[in-house]
């Protein structure tokens, strides 16, 4: 079973939006899915109870209960659990960092977003995990995204080539316990999400 977990310090960044729409995504390629709600939040979770259909499976589990949520994902076996963390929390995130194969960062092209980067970073390093940015809730075509491109290369970190729109679709995904690639499979924001998931999985297989 792969591991990878949407991480960052920084609140609002997107992490449960990218955790639930890769979630779907990797189902619709064929992969059996376990999200584990790791932020007391439990937005996931909300998302989970607004959903009509049974999957992806979500389960609640604070810091402490991670091992018995990815044994009992294996035991149902699960292909992929996509750990959604929650933000401000370093130790909880440590945690969560050393049981993933991949930490993926969601950063938003602004400058708080940026400050909160060395964090995610630090964590991911001590984890001796792998770890990936991906640019979230972007303005259209905004010049701020190939600067945020430019400022997040000097950590080293692989950059996901793509990014993720700010759309009003993904927002009403979330509320709604639906997936943008559910409710508008032709649209930009679906393409965006695939092609984020078919990054990661290539990743995964590397
Ligand atoms: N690509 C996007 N387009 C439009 N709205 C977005 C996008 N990504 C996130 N949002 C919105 O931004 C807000 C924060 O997103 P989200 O809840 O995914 O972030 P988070 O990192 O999980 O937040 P938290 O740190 O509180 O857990 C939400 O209202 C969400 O709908
Ligand atoms: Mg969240």
């Amino acid at each position: 079973m792969n591991v990878i977990a949407f991480l960052s310090q920084k609140g609002g960044s997107g992490k449960t939006t990218l955790s639930v729409h890769a979630a779907v995504a990797a189902e619709a390629s064929g992969e059996r899915v376990c999200i584990i709600d790791a932020d007391p939040q439990e937005s996931a979770t909300a998302w989970a109870s607004a959903r009509e259909a049974q999957t992806p499976v979500v389960a609640t589990a604070q810091a402490g209960e991670l091992d018995a949520a990815l044994n009992a994902a294996r035991g149902e076996g699960m292909t992929l659990t996509v750990i959604d963390a929650p933000p401000h929390a370093a130790p909880a995130a440590s945690q969560i960092a050393k049981r993933a194969e991949m930490i993926l960062i969601p950063v938003r092209p602004a400058a708080f977003d940026l400050a909160a980067v060395p964090a995610a970073v630090e964590i991911v390093r001590a984890a001796k995990v792998r770890g990936a940015f991906v640019l979230s809730a972007c303005p259209f075509r905004a010049p701020e995204i190939g600067e945020t491109r430019a400022a997040l290369e000097p950590y080293g970190l692989p950059i996901f080539p793509g990014e993720i729109t700010d759309r009003r679709a993904f927002a009403r995904a979330v509320t709604t316990g639906s997936a943008v690639t559910e409710f508008e499979s032709d649209g930009k924001a679906a393409e965006e999400i695939r092609a984020l998931w078919g990054w990661i999985r290539d990743a995964l297989k590397r």
